[in-house]
C-alpha cells in the first residue's frame, strides 16, 4: 500500500467511525490515537517517506489527528454527560444510606457542663495542651523543687530551639485560669473544657490522657459562699441532688482547699457501688483562688477574690451512662459508641 492509499483509507475509517456508548468511544481512541495507535504507526512511516510525499500528506496527517481527537472529546462530553442523567433520573437506584453518628459520651458530658454554666454567665476558654511550666505549675504556687508537684508526674516535650525552658503535657485545665486572668480583666467567670496529661503507671484504672473541666470565677468580693452556692446549683443541674458537702483538701492554688461529694443516696445495689457503700459521690476539688495566684497573674488580691473547681469528665460520664469500664471511652468500639445516638 502505498502512503497516499494509506490515507485514504484512514480518511474513510473515520468518516464511517461512530461511539455509542463511552466504550465505543474508549475503543476508537486506543485504536487510532493511542500509543500503539494508527496515527503512531502513520508518523513513524511518514520519516521514511520520500520528500515529495512529505510535501503532500504532511499537513495532511495532522489535521486528520486534530479531527480524530475532536472527535473522540466530543463523543466522550456527550456521553458522559448523558450517563450522568440517567443516573440521576434512575428512581429504582437504592437511597444512598448515611449511618447516623454518636456524639462520644465525653463530648455529650462536657456540652451538658458547659450549658449548665452557661446559663449562670460563665463562657468558655480555652488554652494548649502543650504548656510551659510556669502556666501548668510556677503561677499556680507549685514553686520547682516543691513536693506537690510529686502530684502530677507528666511528659516533658523539649523545646525545639534548645533553648529556654522545656514545655509539659499539661496535667490540669487549671492552667487555662492562669492564661485568662493574664489577659482579662476582672469580672472573670470562665469554664475551660480539655484534654490533660499524667505520667502514671500503665493499668486498668489509671490513664495517661484524660478529659477536665475547670471553672473561675474572680471579682470583687467573691465568697465561699458565694463557691458553694454556685456548686450547690450544678449539682442541682447535673445530678438532680441538692445535698453536696466540702471537705477540707489541699491545693497549691487555693486557700482554703476542699473536695466537694454530692450526696447521692443508698437505696440499691447500684447506689452501694458508685458510691462505695457511703452514699456521697466524689465529684471535684475547688477552692478559693490563693492571693499568690492572684498576684502572679497581675491581678490585685487586695481588691479581688474568687473562686475555682475542678473536675474529671471520665467519671462523670461513667456514672451518667453506667459505663462499667474506662477503658471502653477510650476504646473507639464502634458497637459501644452507637449506643449514645440516642442521647442526642
Ligand atoms: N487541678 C486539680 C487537679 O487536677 C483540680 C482542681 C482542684 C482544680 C481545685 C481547681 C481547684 O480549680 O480549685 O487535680
Amino acid at each position: 500500500m502505498t502512503f497516499s492509499e494509506k490515507i485514504e483509507a484512514l480518511v474513510s475509517e473515520l468518516k464511517s467511525a461512530k461511539a455509542e456508548r463511552l466504550e465505543d468511544a474508549e475503543q476508537f481512541r486506543i485504536k487510532y490515537l493511542g500509543s500503539k495507535g494508527r496515527f503512531k504507526t502513520l508518523f513513524i512511516e511518514f520519516k521514511e517517506a520520500t520528500s515529495e510525499e512529505k510535501r503532500a500528506f504532511g499537513k495532511q496527517l495532522n489535521e486528520l489527528k486534530a479531527q480524530a481527537e475532536e472527535k473522540f472529546k466530543a463523543w466522550k462530553e456527550k456521553l458522559d454527560s448523558e450517563k450522568d442523567q440517567t443516573q440521576k433520573l434512575d428512581l429504582t437506584r437504592p437511597a444512598m444510606y448515611k449511618e447516623p453518628g454518636a456524639e462520644h459520651p465525653i463530648s455529650l458530658i462536657k456540652r451538658e457542663i458547659i450549658d449548665i454554666f452557661h446559663a449562670i454567665g460563665f463562657s468558655v476558654a480555652e488554652g494548649p495542651e502543650i504548656e510551659d511550666d510556669w502556666h501548668n505549675f510556677t503561677a499556680l504556687n507549685f514553686p520547682p523543687e516543691h513536693p506537690a508537684r510529686d502530684m502530677q508526674d507528666t511528659f516533658f516535650v523539649r523545646n525545639p530551639n534548645g533553648t529556654g525552658e522545656d514545655y509539659v503535657l499539661r496535667t490540669h485545665t487549671s492552667s487555662v485560669q492562669v492564661r485568662t486572668m493574664q489577659n482579662e480583666k476582672p469580672p472573670i467567670r470562665i469554664i475551660a473544657p480539655g484534654r490533660v496529661f499524667r505520667n502514671e503507671a500503665v493499668s486498668a484504672r489509671s490513664h495517661c490522657i484524660f478529659h477536665q473541666i475547670e471553672g473561675l470565677y474572680i471579682d470583687e468580693g467573691v465568697t465561699f459562699a458565694d463557691m458553694k452556692q454556685t456548686l450547690e446549683y450544678f449539682a442541682k443541674e447535673f445530678f438532680g441532688k441538692s445535698k453536696i458537702r466540702l471537705r477540707p483538701s489541699y491545693f497549691p492554688f487555693t486557700e482554703p482547699s476542699a473536695e466537694m461529694d454530692v450526696y447521692w443516696g443508698l437505696e440499691n445495689e447500684l447506689d452501694y457501688r458508685i458510691t462505695k457503700g457511703t452514699g456521697w459521690l466524689e465529684v471535684m476539688g475547688c477552692g478559693m483562688v490563693d492571693p499568690a495566684v492572684l498576684e502572679s497573674c497581675g491581678i490585685d488580691s487586695e481588691k479581688y477574690s474568687g473562686f475555682a473547681f475542678g473536675m474529671g469528665l471520665e467519671r462523670s460520664a461513667m456514672q451518667r451512662f453506667q459505663i462499667p469500664d474506662i477503658r471502653m471511652i477510650f476504646e473507639n468500639d464502634v458497637r459501644f459508641l452507637k449506643q449514645f445516638q440516642t442521647a442526642l
